[in-house]
């Protein structure tokens, strides 16, 4: 298994571009399933989840021809298997994504049932409800979700107990094609899924609402090919926000999108950080200050992201004072903390919160990533450590965040992957 070997302690300065969104990119790609006609999907990131969606379209028949400038066409016609086989879900749990469009374009789909995570339970039951809801027939046996439907789904009142993306993603895709009107109420308000619905739309979809909690679909009787670039990645581009910050450097961030950013953006002016904005572009300035400590609460968009939580706890453990982090998406998310005590960093878990209080630097140690955030926050927490640290199974990184060592050799980072 590759690692990545850090030597810590220098500023991070420079300039980068951000790539296409992960968790947009990746509906997108099932949604193509709705269509027999060829969708041309850009802006695509050079990300391992991405190779697996395909190899998942591919192994159900569908066809992909993968372009030079970050593209792929997709034509899933004609499509000769119904199943989305588990050794392909265990790596990626978004392959649930395929579950809404098959059921809705041709009557039938089996996809295994995806298992917990190294940072939650994760059930798909609410995907499984709304569409029984629309008229699904679903049984999970043998580790499957069986879905059939008898001629088209109908159209349903559903509300969702709680905000689930992909769940939404899932039935807003169902909806598209279904008979008469869906509204999804409490449904996510995450950009992604406003990226999805604007593809879905360009396929000639009727929907209506994305972006707020209520979200209208009217079905229509066939979608049609389309083009459509994938939104920049805010995770990422909070990722490399993070980094900068952290280790009091300076960075302009380019390809970017601002708007989508509030939450992470007041974070990082409370901790100190002097930001400037254009439209597709932030810089962020340290002034070569330590980062203030600052509390927070993770919960669905447009409040604060739990994917951004772990980098976040990385930047409290070296600044000045205390903050409390609490996780309220996911229940097992601090797999990270642990780790960066072994760094130094001083966080105690109590339930749901960490409690930070932040030192000055950290001392670089080996330690194992566990899922795709933890690992960036690992990466970050090498960053501002003095001597060497590696982190371990970065292939979780690799799932998430396109050339990573690459992007921060170019802002000055001491970083290399070692090969396995
Ligand atoms: C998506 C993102 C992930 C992000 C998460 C929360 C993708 C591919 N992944 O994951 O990066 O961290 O949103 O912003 O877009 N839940 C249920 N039952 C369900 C569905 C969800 O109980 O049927 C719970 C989950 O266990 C979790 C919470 O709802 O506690 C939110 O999860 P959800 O929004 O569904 O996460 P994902 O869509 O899997």
């Amino acid at each position: 298994m590759d690692k990545l070997e850090i030597h810590g302690g220098v500023p991070l300065s420079g300039e980068i571009r951000i790539a296409g969104a992960k968790n947009s990119a990746l509906p997108i790609m099932a949604s193509t399933l709705l269509t027999k006609d060829t969708v041309k999907v850009g802006n695509l990131p050079h990300l391992y989840d991405i190779t697996t969606m395909l190899e998942l379209l591919g192994c159900m028949g569908v066809e992909s021809i993968v372009g030079e400038k970050l593209g792929v066409e997709i034509c899933s016609e004609p499509i000769r298997h119904f199943s989305a086989p588990y050794d392909l879900v265990k790596t990626m749990r978004a392959s649930i994504l395929v579950l809404g469009p098959m059921l809705a374009h041709y009557g039938q789909a089996e996809v295994a049932l995806p298992g917990g995570c190294a940072i939650g339970s994760r059930p798909v039951n609410l995907h499984l409800s709304a569409l029984k809801k629309m008229g699904a027939d679903i049984n999970v046996e043998n580790g499957y979700i069986e879905a059939r439907t008898k001629g088209r789904l109908k159209g349903a009142h559903i509300f969702m107990d709680l905000v689930t993306v992909t769940g939404t993603e899932n039935v807003m895709m169902a909806a598209t094609l279904a008979d008469g009107q869906t509204i999804i109420e409490n449904a996510a308000r995450e950009p992604e899924v406003v990226d999805l619905a604007n593809c879905l739309k360009a396929m000639g979809a009727k929907i209506f609402g994305e972006g707020t909690d209520t979200i209208t679909i009217d079905g229509v009787k066939e979608l049609r090919g389309c083009e459509y670039s994938v939104m920049p990645d805010r995770i990422e581009t909070g990722t490399y926000l993070i980094a900068v910050a952290a280790t009091r450097g300076k960075i302009k961030i380019k390809d970017t999108r601002p708007s989508i950013l509030e939450s992470v953006l007041s974070k990082l002016e409370e901790a100190g950080a002097q930001i400037q904005l254009g439209e597709d572009w932030i810089s962020l300035d340290m002034k070569g200050n330590q980062p203030r400590a600052v509390s927070l609460t993770t919960a669905p968009y447009p409040a604060f992201p739990t994917d951004m939580q772990a980098q976040f706890t990385a930047l409290n453990a070296v600044a000045e004072g205390s903050g409390l982090i609490t996780e309220t998406v996911f229940e097992n998310r601090f797999m990270h903390v642990h780790e960066m005590n072994r760094m130094g960093a001083d966080l105690k878990v109590e339930g749901n919160t960490v409690l930070v209080k932040g030192k000055d630097i950290l001392q670089g140690a080996p330690v194992m990533a566990t899922d795709l955030r933890a690992s960036a926050s690992l990466i970050i927490a090498g960053l501002m450590s003095e001597n060497q640290t590696t982190v371990d199974r970065i292939y979780h990184i690799d799932r998430g965040y396109e050339c990573i060592e690459e992007k921060l050799q170019l802002l000055g980072a001491k970083i290399k992957r070692l090969p396995s």
